[in-house]
């Protein structure tokens, strides 16, 4: 009973969540909650730490790809504090700075809206 339980669980999770849709505005959200401190997350953002890079910066650097920095988000790395981050989490940080490398969204054409 409880095995089926747990499948019925799946199934519905598995047919809301389509596979590898990532969510930018969620990786927005989560940006401005853990990332904000240091990173410039968002356009609109005026001060974070100096020598933490934009994410715009990071869009934009011309080997970026989302999935290698997804991958980034869920090592531990030096400088950057451990981040509690599930793996969908980090994809979606990952989709949304991807946005900023779109010039549109940086004019507020484009993108997640604040
Ligand atoms: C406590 C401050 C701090 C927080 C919080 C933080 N970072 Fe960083 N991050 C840094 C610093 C400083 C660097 C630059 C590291 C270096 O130059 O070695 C960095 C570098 C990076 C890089 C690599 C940039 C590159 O060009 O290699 C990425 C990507 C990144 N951060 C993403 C994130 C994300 C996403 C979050 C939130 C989930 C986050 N950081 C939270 C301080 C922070």
């Amino acid at each position: 009973m409880r095995s089926f339980l747990v499948l019925a669980m799946v199934g519905f999770l598995a047919s809301v969540i389509p596979a590898c849709a990532a969510n930018p505005q969620h990786g927005l959200d989560l940006a401005k909650r853990w990332c904000a401190s240091c990173h410039v997350v968002s356009p609109d953002q005026q001060r974070a730490s100096s020598d933490a890079p934009p994410f715009a910066t990071i869009a934009r650097a011309p080997n970026f790809n989302t999935r290698q920095l997804a991958y980034f988000l869920l090592e531990p790395h030096p400088k950057m504090p451990d981040l509690p981050l599930s793996r969908s989490a980090a994809d979606d940080i990952a989709a949304y700075i991807a946005t900023l490398a779109n010039d549109d969204h940086r004019q507020g054409r484009a993108g997640p809206r604040l």
